[in-house]
């Protein structure tokens, strides 16, 4: 047991890696010592990830990836094997949110792409995970939302998929706790990143967000890493099961 926030030695998997939160938490990853994995569908923004941290000294593999095809799933965690060894992390923070608007307006199609890329995707991963066998050590960290946590107007299916994922992790980490592995989740407020975009560039809304952080700003991606850094690393060997909420202290009622 140690205090040291490390991860040194540990191969850490980031899905979708190429931009935003899951960029900066596999840079910091890197940065903590590990060996990354970086995961999305799109090779070509994966690669410039993997050039920015081979050129800190950090050692990176780009693998796409499209997260709710199980297939492809299995593909990333041989490649991820074959290039480092065992995988110590998980880091299930691709996520889609294809439908903007009334819970019950969704589309038959958005609804299941926003089910199958939030949740079948972390769930598969999990059991790749798992399967390979887990090396001890071995940590998860889902990335929820503040929407999974509190009514999640426009956002209603999006929000679904990520108050499961909070139950998931809740479930998962009494059911591996006994094979010592850690899952946690991390539940940000509004971040900026192309995925806010319509929140961010729209004055009226990202204000409305905005209004209710004790902060009173929204976050940028690396305020999200170091949370994953620890829930990865040694340092958090009796954490399981919690959610750890980053929302500038948002008030929820
Ligand atoms: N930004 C926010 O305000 C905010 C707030 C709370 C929670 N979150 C959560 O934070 C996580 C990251 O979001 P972000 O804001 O950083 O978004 P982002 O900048 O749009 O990045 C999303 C990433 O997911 C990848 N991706 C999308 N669909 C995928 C799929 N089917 N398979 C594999 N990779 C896929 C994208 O790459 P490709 O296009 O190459 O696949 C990209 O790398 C998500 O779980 C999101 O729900 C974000």
């Amino acid at each position: 047991m140690t205090s040291e926030i490390s991860l040194a030695g540990k191969c850490i998997i980031v899905t979708g890696a190429s931009r935003g939160i899951g960029e900066e938490i596999a840079v910091a990853a890197s940065r903590a010592g590990a060996s990354v994995v970086l995961a999305s569908r799109r090779q070509e923004g994966l690669d410039v990830v993997a050039e920015r941290i081979a050129e800190a000294g950090g050692k990176a593999r780009a693998v796409a990836c499209h997260v709710g095809k199980p297939a492809e799933v299995a593909a990333l965690f041989a490649a991820a094997r074959e290039a480092f060894g065992p995988v110590h992390g998980l880091v299930n923070n691709a996520a889609t949110n294809p439908y903007f608007g009334p819970l019950l307006g969704i589309e038959e199609a958005a609804f299941d792409k926003t089910i199958e890329v939030n949740l079948k995707g972390p769930m598969t991963a999990i059991q790749a995970f798992v399967e390979q066998p887990a090396p001890p050590g071995a940590a998860v960290v889902n990335i929820a939302s503040i929407a999974g946590i509190q009514a999640a107007p426009l956002q209603g299916v999006y929000g679904m998929t990520k108050a499961a994922l909070i139950s998931m992790t809740k479930t998962l980490a009494h059911e591996l706790g006994p094979a010592g592995i850690r899952v946690n989740a991390i539940a940000p407020g509004l971040v900026e990143t192309r995925f806010a975009a319509t929140i961010v560039e729209s004055d009226e809304l990202r204000d409305h967000v905005v209004s209710r952080t004790a902060l009173g700003r929204h976050a940028q991606p690396d305020e999200i890493a170091g949370a994953a850094v620890y829930l990865l690393s040694e340092a958090a060997s009796y954490v399981t099961g919690q959610t750890i909420v980053i929302d500038g202290g948002t008030i929820t009622s």
